[in-house]
């Protein structure tokens, strides 16, 4: 199986490759990625002779076309996946979110190819903190940031092509992923790297918003599970029962690593700052028979912490940079 991996040099597209070629046979892969400030090519060193890494942007059609001719599956991870990031500046999350997955969707009408498309939870907006609901495929649309907003748009693009063209896809709806080779402006190696590099943990407002966490090796084989066995046309959320507040994300970091668990600081909240995303993953799990391998976050997030710890050279190197970009904004609170 010929398969195209957008995105293939981030986070969640590096896990994939890697975890489809050590559990996969028959599978030649192709990686588009633009390589920007979160991609580290490095990180698929160990596969280089087992994928092909072509660079640049998903939203060059006529790059994209011949990509997508020559190919028997479409994985769209590429994205601008970082919430902060687009509230300074939200034009590179529509060129990439909207136009790009515009781009890939054109050509994989106009060759037959199927196609998976990779998105949040974050398109449903946010639910109270004493609110018992979950999301579940029928909650409405209802985004916050930039971010979610293209992405939002983006699964409208999707299935508005399958409902007008036939395209043959799926779409799958994740909560916060955790793991190996996350860049350093999220949250989890964010705090990570901060203990390790002698510097205080910083919680955005009063730390008790809720994130569903997910290791990213249960995403990507729920990912596989829908390619697999799901329906075309079809809409899966991704969750493992992770919901946990980031004071009490922190609190476990710090004791994982030996410090007190008080030792954090409280900075200046994001705007708009959704509250609590939780997912209802039963329709994935009882009509596809997916079930989470990590469902212990406290040894998933010790794991992680160790990866880190022994991967200093992935990281080291561009702590400081991103640290000087949270500063331009960051303020400790009282
Ligand atoms: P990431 O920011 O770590 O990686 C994104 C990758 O896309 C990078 O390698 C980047 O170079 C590439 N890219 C960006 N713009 C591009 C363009 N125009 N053309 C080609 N490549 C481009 O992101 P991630 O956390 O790995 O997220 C991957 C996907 O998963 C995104 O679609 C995101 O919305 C979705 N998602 C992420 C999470 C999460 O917790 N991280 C949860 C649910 C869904
Ligand atoms: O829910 C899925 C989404 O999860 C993905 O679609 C996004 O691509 C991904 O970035 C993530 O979005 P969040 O905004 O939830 O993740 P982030 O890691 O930026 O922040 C997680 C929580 O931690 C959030 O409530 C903000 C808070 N936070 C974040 C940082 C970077 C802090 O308190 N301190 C920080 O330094």
């Amino acid at each position: 199986m010929r398969i195209l991996v957008t995105g293939g040099a981030g986070f969640i597209g590096v896990n994939f490759v890697l975890r489809t070629l050590a559990t996969r046979t028959n599978v030649d892969i192709t990686v588009l990625d633009k390589l920007t400030y979160a991609a580290d090519p490095a990180s698929l060193d160990v596969v280089a002779d087992q994928v092909r890494l072509v660079v640049g942007d998903v939203a060059d059609a006529e790059l994209v076309d011949g990509l997508v001719g020559r190919s028997d599956l479409v994985v769209h991870f590429a994205a601008e996946s970082h919430n902060d990031n687009s509230l300074n500046d939200p034009a590179p999350f529509v060129a990439t979110n909207l136009v790009g997955t515009f781009t890939l969707l054109e050509a994989v009408r106009r060759h037959g190819v199927r196609y998976h498309h990779i998105s949040t939870d974050e398109v449903y907006g946010d639910l109270e903190l004493d609110d018992p609901a979950r999301f579940s495929e029928a909650t409405p649309y209802n985004p916050s940031s930039p971010y979610s907003a293209t992405k939002a748009g983006s699964d409208l693009l999707v299935r508005a092509w399958v409902r007008s063209f036939e395209i043959e896809a799926t779409i799958s709806n994740c909560s916060n992923n955790y793991g190996p080779f996350q860049h350093l402006e999220k949250f989890i190696p964010r705090q990570i790297t901060n203990v390790l590099t002698g510097v205080r943990p910083r919680i955005y407002g009063d730390g008790r918003n809720v994130r569903d966490w997910i290791h990213v090796d249960d995403h990507n084989d729920a990912v596989w599970t829908i390619i697999d066995r799901g329906r075309i046309g079809e809409t899966y959320l991704i969750g493992a029962d992770g919901e946990a507040d980031n004071r009490t994300v922190v609190e476990t970091i710090l004791e994982l690593l030996g410090e007190p668990r008080d030792a954090f600081v409280f900075v200046n909240d994001r705007p708009g700052h959704d509250r609590r995303y939780a997912i209802d993953s039963t329709k994935l799990r009882t009509e596809l028979g997916w079930r989470p391998r990590y469902t212990d976050f406290a040894s998933g997030l010790a794991a992680t912490i160790n990866w880190y710890r022994e991967n200093e050279s992935w990281w080291r190197n561009r702590k400081a940079d991103v640290e000087a970009g949270y500063a331009k904004t960051e303020t400790l609170l009282d």
